[in-house]
């Protein structure tokens, strides 16, 4: 009966130490996310461009290989009024498969981009490919 008790109380020590570990994990994975969508929140609308869309839009990607100066002006901005949400709402984000591509841009990021793109668009003064 001793030998159980100790077994016992064995076990629920180690699963408590086993679920503050897990805590811990968990917590700095959500802090290591927060400071990530903090620094993507501060990027200029280019280097949002250049880190996040070119990863699944650079030269011979699958999804189409897009820069600013693909579109014309027009075309950027009826991209993001619409079309946007309706190609990337079913894509998974790379780094967190549990997101969609939608989930990702805040409405203040897709502003940045969407002036990125169009200053930049085939019939801007400056059409840029984006490095
Ligand atoms: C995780 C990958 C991924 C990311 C990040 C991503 N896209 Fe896409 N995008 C796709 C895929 C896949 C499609 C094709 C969807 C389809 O075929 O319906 C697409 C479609 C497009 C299209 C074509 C839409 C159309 O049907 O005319 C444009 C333009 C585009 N993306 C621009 C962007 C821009 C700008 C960003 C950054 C704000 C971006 N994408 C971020 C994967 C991505």
């Amino acid at each position: 009966m001793k030998k159980l008790t100790i077994l016992l109380i064995l076990a629920v020590t180690l699963l408590a130490v086993a679920s503050v570990y897990a805590g811990d994990k968990e917590a700095a994975k959500d802090g290591d996310h927060a400071a990530q969508m903090e620094k993507m929140a501060k990027m200029s609308g280019k280097d949002i461009y250049k880190n996040m869309c070119k990863s699944c839009h650079g030269e011979d990607s699958d999804a189409g290989e897009y820069t600013p100066m693909s579109l014309i002006m027009d075309q950027w901005d009826d991209f993001f009024a619409d079309t946007y949400f309706e190609a990337h709402k079913d894509v998974v984000c790379p780094k967190d498969d549990s997101k969609k591509v939608t989930d990702i841009f805040t409405k203040e990021m897709l502003k940045k981009v969407q002036k990125f793109c169009v200053d930049h668009a085939a019939d801007s003064e400056q059409p840029m490919t984006c490095g």
